[in-house]
């Protein structure tokens, strides 16, 4: 499938449930992707084994090419199909999977994933995702399945069935409908070696709970010109206004995003609650970015557990 096929700038969107699922599976097994929810954010999935649905994911996100796919598998038993697995995974797989954790990996040799889903790596990202849907998916098509955030290359991922349409509306064939994102916020991606693990991207799973379940040290990945996670690069996740990050107390030309005692336009959660504030993020973004005030402002955020996954994104969020 290709933005041709759509050309009315709109999208169909189907409840998840059984019919959904075959719809879905009937398109991404034809080579085409659909977008559907995980518990993360909204994924645009095709089978990762396929060029040409991988080919579709690039086309409809605008992804540059040398931006690699993450695949999702169903257990610990298909990802030892792609990847060479090793005991530290495992350790990792028990505490965290399914879940918002993706693994990076060296890809075996004779790995059925295309190399163009790994932008031509030797590694390969793989996660093992609890939203029901994702899982119905991947047994209901018998693949790997590759599945980026479901929005326009470089914008504010999409946490609702609507976010989807707003950024891929005209580019793809249908979206699965499951209500809005439970965690709110990407995977914490991770490279897996024996002796040290190193976030690549922060997410709901900190460096806290990395280290306690395989008393491995734990690094982060310093940005670099050397692209390992290009959702590392310095601009990512943005909304078109400029946005302000720190502010407790905004000017009226500002959206104010609050948090905690900071009330704002709107607030991530009152009560301070970080895991509540991730779920709240993106939909935030969006409302802030098609509100009518000239930029975005937003109230300090403290770098605490999912807090650090929280306040990097907002910096390649304001970063222009
Ligand atoms: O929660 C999530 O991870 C969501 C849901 C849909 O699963 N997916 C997601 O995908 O956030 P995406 O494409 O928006 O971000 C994937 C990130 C990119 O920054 C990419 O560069 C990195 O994963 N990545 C993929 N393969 C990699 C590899 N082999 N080595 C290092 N980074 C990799
Ligand atoms: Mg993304």
């Amino acid at each position: 499938m290709d933005a041709s096929s759509n050309p009315q700038n709109t999208v169909a969107t189907q409840p998840y449930g059984k019919a959904g699922i075959e719809a879905a599976a009937a398109i991404i097994l034809a080579g085409g992707c659909v977008a559907m929810p995980t518990e993360t954010v909204y994924g645009l999935a095709a089978d990762s084994t396929n060029p040409a649905g991988v080919a579709a994911i690039y086309a409809a996100k605008g992804r540059p090419d040398f931006n690699p796919l993450i695949v999702h598998v169903t257990a610990v038993a298909m990802a030892q199909t792609l990847v060479a697995w090793n005991a530290v995974a495992d350790r990792l797989a028990a505490a965290f999977w399914p879940g918002p954790l993706t693994m990076v990996l060296p890809r075996l040799r004779d790995c059925r994933v295309t190399q163009a889903a790994s932008a031509g790596l030797p590694t390969l990202a793989l996660r093992c995702p609890a939203h029901p849907a994702m899982r119905d998916l991947i047994i209901a098509t018998g693949k790997p399945l590759a599945a980026p955030s479901a929005n326009r290359s470089g914008a504010i991922s999409p946490t609702t069935a609507a976010h989807v349409a707003a950024s891929l509306g005209g580019a793809i064939p249908l979206i699965l409908d499951g209500g809005p994102c439970t965690a709110g916020i990407e995977s914490t991606i991770v490279r897996v070696e024996a002796a040290v693990l190193t976030i690549l991207r922060p997410g709901p799973v900190t460096a806290e709970m990395l280290a306690s379940a395989t008393s491995l040290p734990v690094q982060i990945a310093a940005n670099s010109a050397e692209i390992t996670a290009p959702g590392m690069l310095a601009s990512h996740y943005a909304p078109d206004k400029a946005l302000a990050l720190n502010i407790s107390v905004a000017s009226p030309d500002h959206f104010h995003i609050g948090f905690g005692a900071i009330a704002g336009d709107m607030n991530l959660s009152a009560s301070g609650d970080l895991a509540e504030a991730a779920a709240q993020l993106f939909a935030a973004l969006h409302t802030a970015d098609a509100s009518d005030r000239t930029s975005i402002a937003i109230a300090p955020i403290p770098e605490t557990g999912i807090g650090a996954a929280i306040v990097d994104r907002l910096r390649r969020a304001a970063h222009w």
